[in-house]
């Protein structure tokens, strides 16, 4: 099985264009529904988190995890690389979003990212896109208010939001030419970021770049691969279950979904 993990319901975002593109494999989401945001939590939290979320995937038959969350991503994808799995699962392997977005984005001059503060904060971006192009120019904008309100549900309170956020940006520089939402749960707010986003400049979404870069990983990966189950099974884990959170989970992943409970 393939695991995909986020704080909450934006990795489903992720997810869904995966399934698009790689619809044999099995496949185990799990959203830590009940502690979300991570975003603007310590870097040691999210950590502590996301080990307990990886572990729950792996106990669930997961060979191979996306961590579909930028804010995971940043603050604990290279201690979980580089401590958690060579001593706790030495054969299994733990991906994150932000390389393969960074990849995407190196085409770019100017380039303006949305994310969580944890994200910003670590400057995650900014140091692995000047790796694929070193004379990029990176502004980025922390959205601290946004996680809260989608996972609220309270969308109508997001346009003025966004308006605010976007224009905060673009103050820092009116040349960018394409901006990332970098936190998986903006992408079903893409098109209130695009009312306050100058249009011709580009807004990158990253579900569709994890899919191609995931799809050319396993090319290129046959050891790990070969290890994972073509059943075409899905489920769906949360650490909240509610009426809310199963409306707000098939909003997300745009179908119906069987979510089940799960402590951590
Ligand atoms: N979807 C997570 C991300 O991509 C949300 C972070 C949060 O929980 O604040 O960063």
């Amino acid at each position: 099985m393939i695991g995909f993990f986020d704080s909450g319901f934006g990795g489903l975002t992720v997810l869904k264009e995966v399934v698009k593109t790689l619809p044999d494999y099995s496949y185990v989401y799990l959203g830590d529904n009940a502690r979300t945001p991570y975003g603007s939590l310590s870097q040691e939290v999210i950590y502590k988190y996301t080990c307990e979320g990886v572990e729950e995937l792996f106990s669930r038959g997961a060979k191979l995890i996306i961590l579909a969350c930028n804010t995971s991503s940043s603050m604990a994808l290279r201690r979980i690389q580089q401590e958690y799995l060579p001593k706790f699962h030495p054969d299994k392997n733990v991906l994150g979003i932000i390389i393969p977005t960074s990849e995407e984005m190196g085409k770019f001059k100017n380039i303006g990212i949305f994310a969580t503060e944890a994200t910003v904060s670590s400057d995650a971006y900014p140091i692995e896109i000047s790796k694929f192009n070193p004379t990029a120019e990176i502004f980025q904008q922390a959205c601290p208010l946004l996680v809260p309100i989608i996972e609220s549900g309270e969308f109508d309170d997001l346009e003025s939001v966004v308006k605010k956020y976007a224009e905060d940006l673009f103050i820092k520089n009116k040349d960018i030419e394409a901006v990332i939402l970098g936190c998986t749960h903006y992408a079903i707010i893409e098109d209130i970021f695009r009312k306050y986003i100058p249009g011709d400049v580009k807004i990158v979404l990253q579900g569709k770049i994890v899919a191609e870069k995931l799809k050319d990983y396993l090319d290129r990966h046959g050891e790990i691969e070969d290890g994972l189950k073509k059943e075409k099974s899905r489920i769906f884990l949360t650490t909240e279950k509610s009426p809310h959170v199963q409306q707000l989970a098939e909003l997300f992943y745009g179908e119906k979904i069987e979510l089940e409970i799960v402590t951590l």
